[in-house]
């Protein structure tokens, strides 16, 4: 199959939403990652996400809308709770996923068998338009091939789907960078499963109950099961060997500086490039998380188009706000190895 690049002019959002309409699976832009997108309540067409993926089945798909008012339209929840509802107003059109009791409509493929769907408005305007222009909530995950660092451009998607996809919209880079959000919530508690662009502080602003679930920085116990399905597989990760490094600016630096300069990248803050020897990659400023987060998954797979290259050495982000997204995806993609040097 020829996969088409399309821009997002009026004809060819039209274009990716007839791709939709037939069963079809579209890559999709979002202020996040790009997304994976087809009918989410076609079993069918939600199959051929999985297929394109190589994604395991009992990992759970967001469901994205357009306006609040899809989650009656299409009947997606069997109730909103009364919290959900409040931070969908507070937030949404937002980087923000809350997990609500689904309906019958929803087939469990959607939700990978489980009898909540997670649903998302999203702030993009071209996703919103996609959605809209294929009448139908879309599921969609991030449109990379399972395991490996999400899309934030049209072309890392085209590098993973080619030939698997009918189409993609180049909607430019992801605002974001990194995946939304997704909260669950029980008891009037929200639980945040992933942290994602709308932060934990920014839930507390709002929200008086907020926690953080333990698998977020933390490997699961043996036994344990995962809130949320997508926490327990490796994630996020170039082919070489990502391994997180913390310590303090100069340990940092010369710690790398040690290392052999044939096979090892740095990926380090922008204050830290005069002072390494060995090839590096600056995920932004120290102080700008937003950067970080924004340079991330494009950092990891430059990794990999380096000669050579059979580890890369990550410096450890602080776990405030944003930070806390990042530190996230990078202790994933590093299979938890973490490095202390002080
Ligand atoms: O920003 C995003 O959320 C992007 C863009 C495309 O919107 N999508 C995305 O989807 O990151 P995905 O499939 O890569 O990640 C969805 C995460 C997974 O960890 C999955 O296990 C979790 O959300 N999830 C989905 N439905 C769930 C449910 N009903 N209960 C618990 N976790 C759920
Ligand atoms: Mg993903």
């Amino acid at each position: 199959m020829d996969t088409l690049l399309l821009k997002t002019s009026a004809e060819d959002i039209e274009l990716a939403a007839s791709f939709i309409k037939e069963g079809g699976v579209v890559g999709m832009p979002t202020e996040t990652v790009y997304g994976l997108a087809a009918n989410a309540l076609d079993e069918e067409a939600v199959k051929r996400i999985f297929e394109a993926k190589g994604r395991p089945s009992d990992n759970p798909l967001i469901v994205h809308i357009a306006d609040f008012d899809d989650i009656e339209k299409f009947s997606l929840v069997s109730k909103v709770p009364s919290v959900a509802r409040l931070l969908a107003e507070k937030f949404w059109p937002a980087p923000l996923t809350i997990i609500m009791p689904k309906s019958e409509n929803v087939p469990s493929i959607t939700t990978g068998g489980l009898s909540t769907v997670a649903v998302r408005l999203p702030a993009d305007i071209n996703a919103r338009r996609l959605i809209k222009a294929s009448g139908c909530p879309l599921a969609a995950p991030s449109a990379n091939i399972s395991g490996s660092p999400s899309p934030t451009t049209a072309m890392h998607v085209y590098n993973d789907m080619k030939g698997k996809i009918p189409a993609i919209v180049d909607g430019g880079e992801c605002k974001v960078g990194l995946e939304s959000t997704v909260v669950s919530i029980e008891d009037e508690v929200v639980t945040v499963l992933r942290p994602g662009g709308v932060t934990v502080e920014d839930l507390k602003a709002v929200y008086d109950k907020v926690e953080v679930a333990d698998a977020v920085l933390n490997k699961l116990k043996e036994g344990e099961t995962a809130l949320s399905p997508g926490m327990k597989y490796k994630h996020y990760s170039p082919k070489a060997r990502v391994c997180l490094v913390r310590g303090s600016d100069k340990a940092f630096r010369d710690f790398v500086n040690k290392q052999n300069a044939e096979a090892t990248v740095a990926l380090c803050y922008k204050e830290d490039e005069a002072f390494i020897n060995i090839p590096k990659i600056s995920m932004g400023s120290k102080a700008d998380l937003e950067a970080q987060a924004h340079n991330l998954f494009a950092s990891l797979r430059m990794v990999d188009e380096l000669e050579g290259i059979k580890t890369a050495f990550v410096r450890c982000p602080s776990q405030e706000g944003l930070g806390m997204a990042v530190l996230n995806r990078l202790i994933r993609a590093a299979g938890f190895e973490v490095i202390d040097l002080d």
